[in-house]
Protein backbone atom coordinates (compact mmCIF):
# COMPACT_ATOMS: atom_id res chain seq x y z
CA UNK A 1 0.00 0.00 0.00
CA UNK A 2 1.34 3.77 -0.56
CA UNK A 3 1.70 6.02 2.01
CA UNK A 4 -0.50 8.08 -0.12
CA UNK A 5 -3.46 5.79 0.57
CA UNK A 6 -2.26 4.89 3.62
CA UNK A 7 -2.87 8.35 5.65
CA UNK A 8 -6.92 7.56 5.61
CA UNK A 9 -5.96 4.29 6.49
CA UNK A 10 -7.90 3.03 10.11
CA UNK A 11 -4.29 1.85 11.04
CA UNK A 12 -2.70 5.56 10.61
CA UNK A 13 -5.60 7.13 12.21
CA UNK A 14 -4.84 4.49 15.07
CA UNK A 15 -1.53 5.26 16.16
CA UNK A 16 -2.22 7.54 19.22
CA UNK A 17 -1.01 8.49 22.62
CA UNK A 18 -2.42 6.98 25.55
CA UNK A 19 -4.26 10.19 27.26
CA UNK A 20 -1.45 12.24 29.15
CA UNK A 21 -0.20 11.06 32.18
CA UNK A 22 2.45 13.13 32.64
CA UNK A 23 3.99 16.64 32.77
CA UNK A 24 5.47 16.50 29.66
CA UNK A 25 3.16 14.01 27.82
CA UNK A 26 0.77 16.49 28.53
CA UNK A 27 2.72 19.36 27.42
CA UNK A 28 3.39 17.21 24.38
CA UNK A 29 0.44 17.07 23.66
CA UNK A 30 -0.96 20.88 24.31
CA UNK A 31 1.53 21.93 21.98
CA UNK A 32 0.71 19.74 19.52
CA UNK A 33 -3.20 21.11 19.68
CA UNK A 34 -2.54 24.80 20.13
CA UNK A 35 0.59 25.49 17.38
CA UNK A 36 0.43 29.49 18.44
CA UNK A 37 3.65 31.12 18.13
CA UNK A 38 5.06 32.60 21.17
CA UNK A 39 2.95 29.96 23.02
CA UNK A 40 3.46 31.29 27.26
CA UNK A 41 3.88 27.18 28.27
CA UNK A 42 6.26 26.74 25.54
CA UNK A 43 8.63 29.61 26.52
CA UNK A 44 8.04 28.62 30.32
CA UNK A 45 9.33 25.09 29.45
CA UNK A 46 12.54 26.17 27.30
CA UNK A 47 13.68 28.82 29.71
CA UNK A 48 13.91 25.95 32.12
CA UNK A 49 15.39 23.30 29.67
CA UNK A 50 17.76 26.28 28.87
CA UNK A 51 18.72 26.75 32.19
CA UNK A 52 19.38 23.14 32.51
CA UNK A 53 22.05 22.81 30.09
CA UNK A 54 23.49 25.67 31.38
CA UNK A 55 26.35 24.19 33.26
CA UNK A 56 26.81 21.02 30.40
CA UNK A 57 29.61 20.99 28.59
CA UNK A 58 29.55 21.57 24.48
CA UNK A 59 31.71 19.88 21.60
CA UNK A 60 31.03 22.37 19.54
CA UNK A 61 34.47 24.87 18.64
CA UNK A 62 35.37 27.95 20.08
CA UNK A 63 34.45 29.64 16.41
CA UNK A 64 32.02 29.57 14.98
CA UNK A 65 34.52 29.68 11.74
CA UNK A 66 35.91 26.02 12.29
CA UNK A 67 32.26 24.81 12.22
CA UNK A 68 32.50 23.17 9.10
CA UNK A 69 35.50 21.28 9.41
CA UNK A 70 34.05 20.38 12.98
CA UNK A 71 31.05 18.56 11.33
CA UNK A 72 33.71 16.98 9.01
CA UNK A 73 35.42 15.70 11.53
CA UNK A 74 32.53 14.36 13.18
CA UNK A 75 31.17 12.62 10.19
CA UNK A 76 34.31 11.09 9.40
CA UNK A 77 35.16 9.80 12.83
CA UNK A 78 30.98 8.62 12.53
CA UNK A 79 31.69 7.09 9.21
CA UNK A 80 35.32 5.09 10.41
CA UNK A 81 33.64 3.04 13.69
CA UNK A 82 30.60 2.01 11.06
CA UNK A 83 33.16 0.66 8.93
CA UNK A 84 35.02 -1.20 12.26
CA UNK A 85 30.88 -2.20 13.20
CA UNK A 86 30.70 -4.08 9.73
CA UNK A 87 34.36 -5.58 10.18
CA UNK A 88 33.11 -7.21 13.41
CA UNK A 89 29.47 -8.28 11.88
CA UNK A 90 31.62 -9.95 9.38
CA UNK A 91 33.99 -11.78 11.37
CA UNK A 92 31.00 -13.43 12.99
CA UNK A 93 29.61 -10.92 15.51
CA UNK A 94 26.37 -11.15 16.63
CA UNK A 95 24.03 -7.74 16.33
CA UNK A 96 25.41 -4.29 18.88
CA UNK A 97 21.72 -3.15 19.20
CA UNK A 98 18.76 -5.42 18.43
CA UNK A 99 19.94 -9.33 19.44
CA UNK A 100 16.37 -9.84 19.49
CA UNK A 101 13.12 -8.54 17.38
CA UNK A 102 11.65 -7.43 20.50
CA UNK A 103 14.41 -5.14 21.10
CA UNK A 104 14.20 -3.04 17.99
CA UNK A 105 10.04 -3.00 18.64
CA UNK A 106 10.49 -1.50 21.91
CA UNK A 107 12.88 1.30 20.55
CA UNK A 108 10.56 1.94 17.69
CA UNK A 109 8.00 2.34 20.14
CA UNK A 110 10.30 4.44 22.32
CA UNK A 111 11.44 7.09 20.16
CA UNK A 112 8.33 7.26 18.20
CA UNK A 113 7.34 10.91 20.45
CA UNK A 114 10.47 12.44 19.19
CA UNK A 115 9.94 10.77 15.37
CA UNK A 116 6.37 11.72 14.75
CA UNK A 117 7.14 15.49 15.23
CA UNK A 118 10.36 14.85 13.47
CA UNK A 119 11.13 18.98 11.83
CA UNK A 120 8.98 20.43 14.76
CA UNK A 121 11.74 22.61 15.98
CA UNK A 122 11.95 24.32 12.18
CA UNK A 123 7.85 25.12 11.97
CA UNK A 124 8.41 28.85 13.06
CA UNK A 125 10.67 29.52 10.12
CA UNK A 126 7.97 29.28 7.44
CA UNK A 127 6.81 32.76 8.09
CA UNK A 128 10.26 33.83 7.16
CA UNK A 129 10.63 31.74 3.85
CA UNK A 130 11.43 35.32 1.71
CA UNK A 131 15.00 35.79 3.91
CA UNK A 132 17.50 34.57 2.60
CA UNK A 133 19.58 33.92 6.04
CA UNK A 134 16.68 31.58 7.36
CA UNK A 135 15.67 30.18 4.04
CA UNK A 136 17.83 26.96 4.15
CA UNK A 137 16.01 26.61 7.60
CA UNK A 138 12.39 26.46 5.82
CA UNK A 139 13.90 24.05 3.01
CA UNK A 140 15.16 21.41 5.31
CA UNK A 141 11.47 21.74 7.47
CA UNK A 142 9.83 21.33 3.67
CA UNK A 143 12.49 18.25 2.83
CA UNK A 144 11.45 16.83 6.77
CA UNK A 145 7.47 17.29 5.14
CA UNK A 146 8.84 15.82 1.83
CA UNK A 147 7.44 18.65 0.28
CA UNK A 148 4.00 17.51 0.28
CA UNK A 149 4.57 14.01 -1.28
CA UNK A 150 3.17 11.51 1.44
CA UNK A 151 5.74 8.58 0.53
CA UNK A 152 8.70 11.15 1.43
CA UNK A 153 7.31 12.99 4.33
CA UNK A 154 8.89 11.79 7.68
CA UNK A 155 6.23 11.63 9.79
CA UNK A 156 3.87 9.61 7.62
CA UNK A 157 6.78 7.81 6.81
CA UNK A 158 7.13 6.74 10.75
CA UNK A 159 3.80 5.84 10.85
CA UNK A 160 3.86 3.49 8.97
CA UNK A 161 6.70 2.04 9.78
CA UNK A 162 4.72 1.48 13.44
CA UNK A 163 1.89 0.10 11.56
CA UNK A 164 3.84 -2.51 9.31
CA UNK A 165 5.39 -4.17 12.67
CA UNK A 166 1.38 -3.79 14.35
CA UNK A 167 2.64 -1.30 17.05
CA UNK A 168 0.04 1.13 15.83
CA UNK A 169 -1.83 0.60 19.06
CA UNK A 170 -1.88 3.61 21.48
CA UNK A 171 1.48 4.16 22.81
CA UNK A 172 1.78 3.91 26.24
CA UNK A 173 4.83 5.36 26.90
CA UNK A 174 7.09 6.95 30.03
CA UNK A 175 6.80 10.61 30.45
CA UNK A 176 10.07 10.67 29.90
CA UNK A 177 10.34 9.82 26.31
CA UNK A 178 8.14 13.07 25.58
CA UNK A 179 10.77 15.58 26.79
CA UNK A 180 12.74 15.49 23.61
CA UNK A 181 9.55 15.87 21.11
CA UNK A 182 8.50 18.53 23.44
CA UNK A 183 11.60 20.27 23.05
CA UNK A 184 11.16 20.25 19.71
CA UNK A 185 7.37 21.44 19.61
CA UNK A 186 8.11 24.41 21.83
CA UNK A 187 11.19 25.48 19.45
CA UNK A 188 9.12 25.54 16.46
CA UNK A 189 6.89 27.93 18.19
CA UNK A 190 9.33 30.25 19.76
CA UNK A 191 11.54 30.86 16.38
CA UNK A 192 10.91 34.47 16.51
CA UNK A 193 12.47 35.17 20.21
CA UNK A 194 14.45 32.22 20.08
CA UNK A 195 16.22 31.55 16.82
CA UNK A 196 19.97 31.14 17.74
CA UNK A 197 18.50 28.57 20.34
CA UNK A 198 16.59 27.10 17.26
CA UNK A 199 20.03 27.19 15.03
CA UNK A 200 21.94 25.60 17.69
CA UNK A 201 19.64 22.77 17.92
CA UNK A 202 18.91 22.35 14.71
CA UNK A 203 22.97 21.98 14.47
CA UNK A 204 23.21 18.66 16.70
CA UNK A 205 20.21 17.33 15.39
CA UNK A 206 21.02 17.36 11.70
CA UNK A 207 24.66 15.47 12.25
CA UNK A 208 25.14 11.69 11.41
CA UNK A 209 24.82 10.07 14.64
CA UNK A 210 26.68 6.12 15.01
CA UNK A 211 23.26 4.72 16.00
CA UNK A 212 21.36 5.50 13.01
CA UNK A 213 23.80 3.82 10.08
CA UNK A 214 23.42 0.75 13.04
CA UNK A 215 20.18 1.18 13.26
CA UNK A 216 19.09 0.99 9.95
CA UNK A 217 21.22 -1.94 9.10
CA UNK A 218 20.13 -4.14 11.86
CA UNK A 219 15.95 -3.38 11.18
CA UNK A 220 16.76 -4.31 8.26
CA UNK A 221 18.48 -7.81 9.23
CA UNK A 222 15.12 -8.34 11.11
CA UNK A 223 13.20 -7.56 8.44
CA UNK A 224 11.41 -4.50 9.61
CA UNK A 225 11.34 -1.86 6.94
CA UNK A 226 14.81 0.60 7.59
CA UNK A 227 14.06 3.54 4.94
CA UNK A 228 12.97 5.76 7.26
CA UNK A 229 16.68 5.36 9.05
CA UNK A 230 18.42 5.06 5.81
CA UNK A 231 16.59 8.27 4.47
CA UNK A 232 18.57 10.17 7.40
CA UNK A 233 21.61 8.99 6.29
CA UNK A 234 21.44 10.44 3.06
CA UNK A 235 19.19 13.73 3.73
CA UNK A 236 21.02 15.05 6.48
CA UNK A 237 24.82 14.45 4.49
CA UNK A 238 27.26 16.83 5.23
CA UNK A 239 28.05 17.70 2.15
CA UNK A 240 24.77 19.46 0.60
CA UNK A 241 22.39 18.10 2.89
CA UNK A 242 20.65 19.11 6.04
CA UNK A 243 23.94 18.97 8.36
CA UNK A 244 25.62 21.16 5.95
CA UNK A 245 22.53 23.73 5.40
CA UNK A 246 22.76 23.57 9.53
CA UNK A 247 26.34 24.98 9.58
CA UNK A 248 25.71 27.25 7.00
CA UNK A 249 22.80 29.03 8.88
CA UNK A 250 24.79 29.61 11.93
CA UNK A 251 27.26 31.81 9.70
CA UNK A 252 24.63 33.24 7.67
CA UNK A 253 22.64 34.84 10.87
CA UNK A 254 25.69 35.85 12.74
CA UNK A 255 25.41 38.94 13.31
CA UNK A 256 27.43 41.47 11.53
CA UNK A 257 27.16 44.25 13.72
CA UNK A 258 26.38 44.07 17.21
CA UNK A 259 27.64 40.78 19.57
CA UNK A 260 28.40 37.86 17.39
CA UNK A 261 30.21 36.01 20.82
CA UNK A 262 26.42 36.31 22.62
CA UNK A 263 24.76 35.36 19.15
CA UNK A 264 27.41 31.85 19.16
CA UNK A 265 27.30 31.45 23.42
CA UNK A 266 22.74 31.26 22.37
CA UNK A 267 23.46 28.71 19.72
CA UNK A 268 25.67 26.94 21.84
CA UNK A 269 22.92 26.45 24.32
CA UNK A 270 20.61 25.34 22.04
CA UNK A 271 23.02 22.92 20.40
CA UNK A 272 22.72 21.47 23.93
CA UNK A 273 19.30 20.80 24.52
CA UNK A 274 20.05 18.03 22.36
CA UNK A 275 21.67 16.27 25.14
CA UNK A 276 17.88 16.16 27.20
CA UNK A 277 15.46 13.32 27.15
CA UNK A 278 16.26 10.04 26.14
CA UNK A 279 18.65 9.77 23.76
CA UNK A 280 17.87 7.00 21.20
CA UNK A 281 21.22 4.82 22.17
CA UNK A 282 20.27 5.16 26.20
CA UNK A 283 16.48 4.04 24.87
CA UNK A 284 18.23 1.17 23.24
CA UNK A 285 20.52 0.19 26.88
CA UNK A 286 17.53 0.64 28.27
CA UNK A 287 15.71 -2.62 27.18
CA UNK A 288 15.33 -5.70 29.52
CA UNK A 289 13.67 -8.54 27.95
CA UNK A 290 12.57 -10.11 31.25
CA UNK A 291 11.90 -7.05 32.76
CA UNK A 292 9.41 -5.70 29.39
CA UNK A 293 7.51 -8.59 29.93
CA UNK A 294 7.17 -8.84 33.62
CA UNK A 295 5.94 -4.95 33.14
CA UNK A 296 3.63 -6.24 30.50
CA UNK A 297 1.38 -8.99 32.05
CA UNK A 298 1.27 -6.90 35.10
CA UNK A 299 -0.65 -4.53 32.94
CA UNK A 300 -2.55 -7.13 31.24
CA UNK A 301 -3.05 -8.73 34.73
CA UNK A 302 -5.09 -5.86 35.83
CA UNK A 303 -7.72 -6.65 33.05
CA UNK A 304 -7.96 -9.43 32.62
CA UNK A 305 -7.52 -11.22 36.24
CA UNK A 306 -11.06 -12.29 36.17
CA UNK A 307 -12.06 -13.20 32.80
CA UNK A 308 -10.79 -16.48 32.98
CA UNK A 309 -13.04 -19.74 33.72
CA UNK A 310 -12.11 -21.67 36.68
CA UNK A 311 -11.77 -24.77 34.51
CA UNK A 312 -7.43 -25.09 34.58
CA UNK A 313 -5.46 -25.16 37.73
CA UNK A 314 -2.01 -24.68 37.51
CA UNK A 315 -0.54 -26.18 41.14
CA UNK A 316 -3.79 -25.85 42.29
CA UNK A 317 -4.85 -22.47 41.84
CA UNK A 318 -7.15 -21.07 38.86
CA UNK A 319 -5.66 -18.92 36.24
CA UNK A 320 -7.96 -16.30 37.73
CA UNK A 321 -6.13 -16.65 41.60
CA UNK A 322 -2.50 -16.41 39.92
CA UNK A 323 -3.86 -13.04 38.48
CA UNK A 324 -5.66 -11.84 41.21
CA UNK A 325 -2.82 -9.75 43.07
CA UNK A 326 -0.21 -7.73 42.01
CA UNK A 327 3.56 -8.71 42.39
CA UNK A 328 2.78 -12.81 41.21
CA UNK A 329 3.32 -12.40 37.72
CA UNK A 330 7.07 -13.96 37.91
CA UNK A 331 5.75 -16.51 40.15
CA UNK A 332 3.03 -17.41 37.84
CA UNK A 333 5.63 -17.63 34.74
CA UNK A 334 7.44 -20.11 36.59
CA UNK A 335 4.65 -21.82 37.39
CA UNK A 336 4.08 -22.62 33.72
CA UNK A 337 7.43 -22.83 33.41
CA UNK A 338 7.71 -25.57 35.91
CA UNK A 339 4.44 -27.63 34.60
CA UNK A 340 5.42 -27.39 30.90
CA UNK A 341 3.11 -24.96 29.67
CA UNK A 342 6.35 -22.99 28.94
CA UNK A 343 9.44 -24.36 27.54
CA UNK A 344 12.17 -21.50 27.46
CA UNK A 345 15.24 -21.51 25.50
CA UNK A 346 13.53 -23.93 22.45
CA UNK A 347 10.89 -23.56 19.38
CA UNK A 348 8.55 -21.06 21.26
CA UNK A 349 5.76 -23.41 19.05
CA UNK A 350 6.42 -26.30 21.37
CA UNK A 351 5.52 -24.47 24.01
CA UNK A 352 1.43 -24.73 25.14
CA UNK A 353 0.97 -21.74 26.49
CA UNK A 354 2.57 -19.97 23.26
CA UNK A 355 -0.07 -21.87 21.04
CA UNK A 356 -2.68 -20.65 23.17
CA UNK A 357 -1.74 -17.29 21.78
CA UNK A 358 -0.52 -17.93 18.75
CA UNK A 359 -1.83 -19.73 15.33
CA UNK A 360 -5.07 -20.90 13.88
CA UNK A 361 -8.07 -21.31 16.16
CA UNK A 362 -5.75 -20.32 19.05
CA UNK A 363 -7.60 -19.80 22.73
CA UNK A 364 -6.42 -16.64 23.36
CA UNK A 365 -5.62 -15.27 19.88
CA UNK A 366 -5.56 -10.95 19.88
CA UNK A 367 -4.67 -10.89 23.78
CA UNK A 368 -1.61 -9.30 22.94
CA UNK A 369 -0.31 -6.54 20.62
CA UNK A 370 2.17 -7.69 18.08
CA UNK A 371 4.84 -5.82 20.13
CA UNK A 372 3.37 -7.77 23.27
CA UNK A 373 3.52 -11.39 21.24
CA UNK A 374 6.99 -10.89 20.08
CA UNK A 375 8.06 -10.04 23.85
CA UNK A 376 6.49 -13.27 24.54
CA UNK A 377 7.99 -15.06 21.63
CA UNK A 378 11.58 -13.64 22.08
CA UNK A 379 11.46 -14.72 25.78
CA UNK A 380 10.52 -18.10 25.40
CA UNK A 381 13.23 -18.56 22.39
CA UNK A 382 15.71 -17.15 24.23
CA UNK A 383 19.19 -19.30 23.55
CA UNK A 384 17.24 -21.59 20.86
CA UNK A 385 16.87 -18.03 18.52
CA UNK A 386 20.77 -16.84 19.07
CA UNK A 387 21.65 -20.57 17.73
CA UNK A 388 19.39 -20.06 14.79
CA UNK A 389 20.34 -17.15 13.89
CA UNK A 390 24.28 -17.86 14.23
CA UNK A 391 23.43 -20.61 11.52
CA UNK A 392 22.77 -17.93 9.29
CA UNK A 393 25.35 -15.95 6.94
CA UNK A 394 26.26 -12.30 7.44
CA UNK A 395 23.22 -10.42 5.54
CA UNK A 396 24.17 -7.16 3.72
CA UNK A 397 21.92 -4.56 2.88
CA UNK A 398 18.89 -4.77 1.03
CA UNK A 399 17.35 -1.97 -1.21
CA UNK A 400 14.12 -0.84 -0.71
CA UNK A 401 11.66 -2.29 -3.17
CA UNK A 402 10.63 0.19 -5.53
CA UNK A 403 7.12 0.07 -4.71
CA UNK A 404 6.90 3.32 -2.96
CA UNK A 405 7.72 5.44 -5.77
CA UNK A 406 6.50 9.10 -4.80
CA UNK A 407 3.19 10.14 -6.59
CA UNK A 408 0.78 13.01 -6.31
CA UNK A 409 -0.76 13.16 -3.53
CA UNK A 410 -4.43 13.32 -5.67
CA UNK A 411 -6.92 10.50 -4.19
CA UNK A 412 -10.23 9.87 -6.51
CA UNK A 413 -13.82 11.47 -4.94
CA UNK A 414 -14.67 11.02 -1.22
CA UNK A 415 -11.05 10.20 -0.02
CA UNK A 416 -9.60 14.01 -2.05
CA UNK A 417 -12.68 15.97 -0.39
CA UNK A 418 -10.33 17.25 1.96
CA UNK A 419 -8.07 18.90 -0.12
CA UNK A 420 -10.78 20.52 -2.30
CA UNK A 421 -12.42 22.07 0.35
CA UNK A 422 -8.66 23.53 1.26
CA UNK A 423 -8.46 24.62 -2.24
CA UNK A 424 -12.02 26.02 -2.02
CA UNK A 425 -11.15 27.65 1.18
CA UNK A 426 -7.88 29.03 0.10
CA UNK A 427 -9.76 30.12 -3.11
CA UNK A 428 -11.62 32.68 -0.53
CA UNK A 429 -8.66 34.46 0.92
CA UNK A 430 -6.63 37.45 -0.03
CA UNK A 431 -3.21 36.32 -0.67
CA UNK A 432 -1.67 37.16 2.59
CA UNK A 433 -4.13 35.28 4.69
CA UNK A 434 -3.94 32.43 2.04
CA UNK A 435 -0.09 32.36 3.16
CA UNK A 436 -1.27 32.40 6.95
CA UNK A 437 -3.88 29.38 6.32
CA UNK A 438 -1.15 27.52 4.44
CA UNK A 439 1.87 27.78 7.03
CA UNK A 440 -1.24 27.02 9.62
CA UNK A 441 -1.95 23.98 7.59
CA UNK A 442 2.04 22.65 8.19
CA UNK A 443 1.87 22.43 11.94
CA UNK A 444 3.78 19.36 13.24
CA UNK A 445 -0.26 17.93 13.88
CA UNK A 446 -1.30 19.01 10.37
CA UNK A 447 1.28 18.64 7.62
CA UNK A 448 1.20 14.72 7.19
CA UNK A 449 -3.11 14.75 6.77
CA UNK A 450 -3.86 14.89 3.21
CA UNK A 451 -4.93 18.66 3.91
CA UNK A 452 -1.69 19.42 5.12
CA UNK A 453 0.33 17.39 2.49
CA UNK A 454 -1.54 19.33 -0.47
CA UNK A 455 -0.94 22.98 1.78
CA UNK A 456 3.09 22.03 1.80
CA UNK A 457 2.79 21.62 -2.00
CA UNK A 458 0.94 24.38 -2.11
CA UNK A 459 3.51 26.44 -0.30
CA UNK A 460 6.34 25.31 -2.14
CA UNK A 461 4.93 25.86 -5.06
CA UNK A 462 4.54 29.55 -4.00
CA UNK A 463 7.94 29.77 -3.03
CA UNK A 464 8.95 28.49 -6.59
CA UNK A 465 7.13 31.64 -8.11
CA UNK A 466 9.44 34.61 -9.38
CA UNK A 467 9.44 37.47 -7.05
FE1 LIG B 1 13.63 13.83 9.36
FE1 LIG C 1 16.88 16.23 8.73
Amino acid sequence: MSIASFIDTPAAQRISFTTATGPWQSLYRQLLDEPEPGHPQAKEFLQDCLQEVAGLRSDLPASPYELAAWSLRRHQRVTTEYARYLEERRSGQGRRFFPRKAHALHFLRAVAPTKLVDGAWLYGTLPHWRDHRVYPLVRTYLEELGDGVAEQNHVLLYRQLLASQGCEDALELDDALYRQGAIQLALGLLVDEFLPEVIGYNLGYEQLPLHLLISAFELNELDIDPYYFQLHVTIDNGSSGHAAKAVQSVLDNLPRVGDAQAFYERVMRGYLLNDLGVGSTAVIDSFDLHQELLHMLECKRKVASQVHSDYCRIEGRTVNQWLGSSGDVEGFLQALQRNGWIRRDRDPAESRFWRLVQGQGAAMFGVFSPYECQLLHDWIAGDWQQQVEQGRPFRARRTRAAANQPRAGEQPGELDRERRDMVRQLQGLDAYRRECRLIELQSPAQHWSSAGLAATRTFTGLMLQPR
